[in-house]
C-alpha cells in the first residue's frame, strides 16, 4: 500500500484544478450525498463541468452493497474505463464507500478524497481502510487501498453541523492523548468554540500518518488508534438500539476515552492528575451519556462480541501517560464494569 498523499489547503479549487490539469483522465465522476452536493460541491463545481455527479442518500445506513451497486451502475452507464477518476466529496461514509467502489471497479480506478467533515479530515480519509457495512456488521467488507490524493480544506467545516464537528473533535483529542503530550495543553486549555481547527487537522493527519506508516495493515502499533474505541464502540452499538438516544461515533468514543483512562490508571499507572485532566476536559465538551446499572452487562457483552473473544477478556489500547499509548492490555469484565461505574458517578 502506498503512503497517503495529503494536502491541506485554504484553496481547494486551486489545488484540485492543478491536479486535474496535471493528469488526463478519460472521465471524471464526483460522489456526493444531498448535503455535500448542496454545501460542498459549489466550492469546486466550476472545475467539473463535464463530470458525472453521483448523488447517494446521506448516512451510515446507506454505506452498503445496494449503494455500491448504484455507484458501479452509474460508472458503467457513463462508460467509465480504467483511466477514469472518482472524486469522493463528503464525510467518512462517502470516502469509505466511494474508495471501495473505485478500488474494485474494473479492478481499480484512480480516486481522490476531498473530506468535508472534521472526522473524515482528521481520521477516515487517512490510512487506506475502505469498505462498507454488511449484514449488520460495520466495515465488514472492504479493502486496503490509498487514494491518489487527499485534499483537505477547513472551509468545508463552515457548513458542518456543530454536533458533527464535536464528534470529529474526539479523534483530534485521541491523537494527542495517544502520541503527543506536547500538543495536549493547546487542546485542553481552550473551550470547544475556541479550538484551532486548521492546526488540529494538520496535527491529526501527521500523527495518523506516522502510526499507519509503522503498521499499514494493523498487525500491532496501529492498534493504539483504538484508544477509547473498545468501550466507545460498545456504547455506540448499544445506543443504536435505543430510540431517541442515537449517538454519533465521536460522542461514544469521548465517553470511551474517559473510561479507558480509568483502566489506564488501574493497569498501567497513568498518574491520577492526568486522568482528571482528561475526564474534566472531555466532560466540559461532550454531554455525559446516560448509562445506568441495567446497561452494564449488555454493554460489556457487546464489547466482548465485538472483539470475538469468548473468554471474557478483551485486549485494550491504553495510556501509560498522556502522549504514550500501548496495546494488547488484557482487561476483565469486572474491571470494565468498574470503569463504567466510575464514569456513571461523574457529577
Ligand atoms: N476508513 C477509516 O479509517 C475510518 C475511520 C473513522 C471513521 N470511518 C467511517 O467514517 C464514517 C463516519 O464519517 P463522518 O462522521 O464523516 O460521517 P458522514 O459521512 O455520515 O457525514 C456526517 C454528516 O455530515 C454531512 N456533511 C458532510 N460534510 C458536510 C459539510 N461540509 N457541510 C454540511 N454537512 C456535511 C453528511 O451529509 C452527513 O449527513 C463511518 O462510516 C466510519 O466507519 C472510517
Ligand atoms: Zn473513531
Amino acid at each position: 500500500m502506498s503512503p497517503d498523499r495529503v494536502v491541506i489547503t485554504n484553496d481547494i479549487r486551486h489545488i484540485l484544478g492543478q491536479y486535474l490539469q496535471e493528469h488526463s483522465f478519460s472521465g471524471i465522476a464526483v460522489l456526493v450525498d444531498e448535503n455535500t452536493r448542496q454545501h460542498c460541491l459549489p466550492h469546486i463545481n466550476e472545475l467539473l463541468e463535464n463530470a458525472v455527479v453521483i448523488e447517494i442518500p446521506s448516512g451510515e445506513v446507506n454505506k452498503n452493497l445496494d449503494t455500491c451497486k448504484l455507484i458501479w451502475q452509474l460508472l458503467t452507464e457513463a462508460c467509465f474505463d480504467r483511466q477514469g477518476l472518482l472524486i469522493n466529496l463528503g464525510g467518512g461514509v462517502i470516502g469509505d464507500m466511494g474508495g471501495f467502489c473505485a478500488a474494485t471497479f474494473k479492478r481499480g480506478i484512480s480516486f481522490i478524497n476531498i473530506p468535508t467533515t472534521l472526522l473524515a479530515q482528521v481520521d477516515a480519509s487517512i490510512g487506506g481502510k475502505l469498505g462498507i457495512d454488511f449484514s449488520g456488521y460495520k466495515n465488514h467488507i472492504g479493502v486496503f487501498s490509498t487514494p491518489d490524493h487527499v485534499m483537505s480544506d477547513p472551509v468545508f467545516l463552515d457548513t458542518l453541523p456543530e454536533k458533527e464537528l464535536r464528534s470529529g473533535f474526539a479523534e483530534v483529542i485521541k491523537h494527542a492523548l495517544i502520541s503527543d503530550a506536547e500538543y495536549w495543553p493547546g487542546i485542553a486549555q481552550h473551550e470547544f468554540s475556541a479550538q484551532d481547527w486548521p492546526s488540529h487537522i494538520q496535527h491529526s493527519i501527521k500523527i495518523k500518518k506516522q502510526i499507519v506508516a509503522g503498521d499499514p495493515t494493523e498487525k500491532g502499533l496501529r492498534k493504539i488508534l483504538n484508544f477509547g474505541h473498545t468501550l466507545g464502540h460498545a456504547i455506540e452499538s448499544y445506543f443504536l438500539t435505543h430510540p431517541g438516544n442515537h449517538l454519533l461515533h465521536g460522542e461514544a468514543v469521548a465517553a470511551g476515552m474517559i473510561m479507558e483512562s480509568y483502566l489506564s490508571a488501574d493497569k498501567l499507572g497513568i498518574p491520577g492528575n492526568e486522568v482528571s485532566e482528561i475526564e474534566n476536559f472531555i466532560i466540559s465538551v461532550f454531554d455525559k451519556i446516560p448509562i445506568s446499572e441495567k446497561d452494564l452487562e449488555p454493554l460489556i457483552d457487546l464489547s466482548i462480541q465485538d472483539k470475538k473473544n469468548e473468554k471474557g477478556i478483551i485486549n485494550f489500547s491504553l495510556l501509560k501517560r498522556i502522549g504514550q499509548a500501548t496495546y494488547n492490555i488484557p482487561v476483565s469484565r469486572l474491571e470494565m464494569k468498574e470503569a463504567l461505574r466510575r464514569y456513571m458517578s461523574i457529577r
